[in-house]
This record gives C-alpha cells, structure tokens and sequence, in this order.
C-alpha cells in the first residue's frame, strides 16, 4: 500500500507526465505549424517561423583561411580565430569576454558597442590588427535572413532583455558600431550571421554527410535541419537544391496550442518571465527555466502541506529564480543514498529542518520535471526526423542539458525511437568540432559563392 501522503504527492504530479497519445498530438501540432512556416506564413500564422538561413551544402574546404568568430552567448561574448585547411579545422585562439560589473548591455547600442570592443581587443593582443579579417558572427536567436550576413532581429528569448530589437539589421549595427570605435584599425568584414544551431549542423556536414539535423537543448531549445528547396515558398535564394532552415521551434504553442499539455505552474512561470505568451514549449523544456519549474512545484507542495512542513516561508524556496537548472542536475546526479549533494543544494537554499520524506520529494519532482522535457524535446525531434524522411539520418545534439544531465540522453533517445516512424533508421551524434568552425566554415562557403555583401 502506498502511504497517503506519497499518494497525494503524485497525484499533483500527475500532470506532468505526458502519455504517448499526447506526445502524438503535440508532433502533430508541430508538423502543422511547421507546413505553415514553410508556406509563408512566417510573419502571421505560424508558431514556428522556419526562417531560411541562405545556407546549403557546404562545399569541401580547398583553400586555407583564417577567419575570426563571435559568438555571443549573453553576457559573455567569445571570439575564436578559426583557420580551415581542406579538412584540418582548428580553433587556433579563444577568448571570453564578460561585460565590467555595473555595465549593463540593455540595449542593442550598448551591445553592439561592447561587441566592438571585444574585437579590438582581441585583434589588438594577438596583433591581427592592419589586416582584413572576414568575420562570422554566431547570433542566437530567431532572425529572418535576406542573405548569409544579413540578418533582422525577430525578437530575444532566453530571458535576455534589451529595449526595441524587433527588426534591427544586426549587421548594420555591428558594422556601425566596430566604424564608431575609431580604435579598430583592422577592417572586419562581416561574411555571415549565424544561428547557433546552424553552425552546430555545419561543423559536422564536412565529416558525415549524413547529418542533416541539428538540434540544441541548453539554456534555449531549437532545431535545424537541410530542407529541400521545393518544398520552402517563404523568401530565399533561388540557387540550389536545399537550404538548411532555422525552425525556431521553441516557440511552439505561442498560438495556445499547447495549453491541453501546460499546468498552472507553466502559466505562472511564462507569466513573470521577461516575454509573456513567447516560446511556450522552450520554457517547458530548457536549462534556463526547468530550475524555476522545480521550484514552483515545490512550492505548490510546500503551500499543500504535503512536504516541508517545517520549513519556514522565509526561505529561499520561496523565492523566484533562486532554484536553477543547475541545482537540479546536481540532484539529479545524485542516486547513492543518503543524498548528500542534495541535502547540500537544500542547505544553501537555507531550507532547514527538512527531513527524508522531503529529500525524496525533492528528488521526485526533479526526475519528473526531467522526463517531461526529455519526452517534449524528442516529439520535436521525432517530427523533424518524420518530417526530412530520409534513412538512415544523423542528428547532431548539442546543449549543456543534453551533454551534463545524467539521463537526458537516454530517457532522450528511447522516447525518440518510441515516436519516429519506424521505417526510419536515426543517428544521434555529438559534435566532434567546436561551433565556430561551422560558423567559419558558412562564412568561407558566403566568400566563396559571393553572397554574401560588401561593407
Ligand atoms: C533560443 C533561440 C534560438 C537558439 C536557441 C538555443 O531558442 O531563440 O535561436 O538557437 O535558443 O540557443
């Protein structure tokens, strides 16, 4: 017999688990609103926008070429100088840069300008500078291209904030920005704007063609994939027999088409977060909410009084944005009783007085919370895989989730083979090269065919 209180306890989880006719349904909400984003429809009707980046196939690498990265993963920006020669890639220098305390990259300005710095910085150290350097820019976030380095921002996710981004050119304000920083005595061209996704897909392409989807679970989730040029009627370069498309499938249920799979604590979190009603099934799956979903559950437990009867509501637990992903990896790496790293985790939240039956709760709600991420993230992947039906297909994954939590992968995988049809053989892989190459290597294809704009 199961206690009352444990009975009680997973009748209010209940609804986080997704049954295998509901991981149907939302596959085939998905593929609806990916045929919708390859029509046309980008700009109204689709959830999920499918932005064609002008990238294809990429050609076999010949020349040598330095090219220099930018990839920003906000705060931080890191530049690479990447050098490709035939098939021997190689990040040949990296560097992070943090924005100095106090300074706040709240606007695109403020950001480009930052950017810029970086650059001069890095070229000044590393004496690049009285030389033309082609740069590639990896930008992670939705963007509608009009060629390889021209890109307008859609909108932020990831709980990134900056005032009036929608429709910025972000080349022109790059470009403005490194003009302005009268110190920048290298001339940077900037050769291709790049989805973070997409030069994952690329850096793999060269050494298994069959990898022609990419996806990444970290703090965002998104995928791409090589489609076939007939079947895209949205605008793009004509040339070609296919174009790798941005999906941004993030956003799916932005249309409320997802409501029937959400819970209050969903809608409370979408709520305060800094873009309510946008990228609804991102912020059920991705590294940058799944902490604050722990923690609302066990808070709703808390409030029920079904765990952490003792524990006082000046706690942190009772604080938003105080329970990251982090500190759920953390328990959910920790199987060997007595659960030390999470009566540590507990501790630094201040949460006192907690007892055993609460430390299994904790770790409950966790291992729910995962499944449930797991499973949405491979309906999506599962669509995508029905959707390019070709066999056998490899699929690069890549994502701090995906690569750190201990059962991601696995409980990942299973559910995806559970849902692709099952004539088609798949492959997961993990890059094997760095993103900047990929980047490096869309900028020397742009070079190469002249799509891409002088500055
Ligand atoms: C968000 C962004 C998307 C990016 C993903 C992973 O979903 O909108 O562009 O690829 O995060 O970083």
């Amino acid at each position: 017999m199961i206690p009352l209180e444990e009975h009680k306890v997973e009748e209010f989880l209940k609804e986080f688990k997704l049954s295998h006719p509901k991981l149907k349904e939302i596959m085939k909400l998905l593929d609806k609103e990916m045929s919708k984003g390859l029509k046309g429809d980008a700009g109204t009707a689709a959830d999920v926008k499918m932005y064609p980046t002008f990238v294809g196939p990429l050609p076999q690498q010949s020349d040598k070429e330095e090219f220099l990265v930018l990839e920003l993963n906000l705060p931080r920006v890191e530049l690479a100088l990447v050098r490709l020669q035939d098939h021997n890639a190689s990040v040949i220098e990296s560097e992070n840069y943090t924005p100095p305390t106090g300074v706040q990259l709240d606007t695109l300005e403020r950001l480009s300008g930052f950017i810029a710095m970086c650059i001069f910085k890095f070229t000044k150290k590393r004496k690049l500078a009285g030389k033309e350097w082609p740069l590639a820019l990896i930008f992670p976030f939705p963007c509608q291209h009009e060629g390889p380095d021209r890109a307008c921002l859609v909108k932020l996710t990831k709980e990134v904030t900056c005032k009036d981004v929608q429709g910025q050119d972000i080349h022109e304000l790059i470009r403005g920005a490194i003009n302005k920083s009268k110190k920048n005595s290298s001339k940077i061209q900037i050769v291709a704007i790049v989805n973070d996704n997409v030069s994952t897909l690329a850096s793999v392409a060269d050494s298994n063609p069959d990898c022609l989807i990419g996806l990444i679970v970290d703090g965002g989730l998104n995928a791409c994939y090589l489609e076939n040029r007939t079947r895209i009627s949205t605008k793009g370069p004509q040339d070609g027999k296919a174009m790798i498309i941005n999906t941004e499938l993030g956003a799916l249920g932005e249309n409320g088409c997802l409501n029937f799979c959400r819970t209050d604590n969903d809608k409370e979190l979408d709520e305060y977060s800094s873009r309510p009603g946008s990228q609804i099934l991102e912020k059920m799956v991705s590294g940058m909410y799944l902490g604050e979903i722990v923690r609302l559950v066990l808070e709703g437990l808390t409030r029920k009084n079904l765990m952490f009867r003792s524990v006082s509501r000046a706690c942190n637990l009772f604080h938003r944005g105080c329970f990251n992903t982090e500190c759920v990896m953390g328990i959910e790496s920790d199987n060997e009783e007595p659960h030390q790293n999470t009566k540590k985790i507990l501790d630094h939240l201040a949460v006192k007085d907690y007892t055993d039956e609460d430390v299994k709760n904790v770790r409950r709600v966790c291992s729910i919370i995962c499944e449930r991420a797991a499973c949405l993230t491979a309906a999506s992947l599962a669509t995508l895989i029905n959707h390019v039906n070709l066999s056998p297909v490899t699929v690069v994954v890549d994502g701090y989730l995906y690569q750190r939590h201990p059962r991601f992968q696995v409980m990942m995988l299973n559910k995806t083979r559970e849902l692709v049809n099952p004539e088609l053989e798949f492959h997961l892989v993990r890059p094997q090269l760095e993103r900047s190459i990929g980047a490096a290597r869309i900028a020397a294809a742009a070079l190469r065919s002249g799509n891409s704009s002088t500055d």
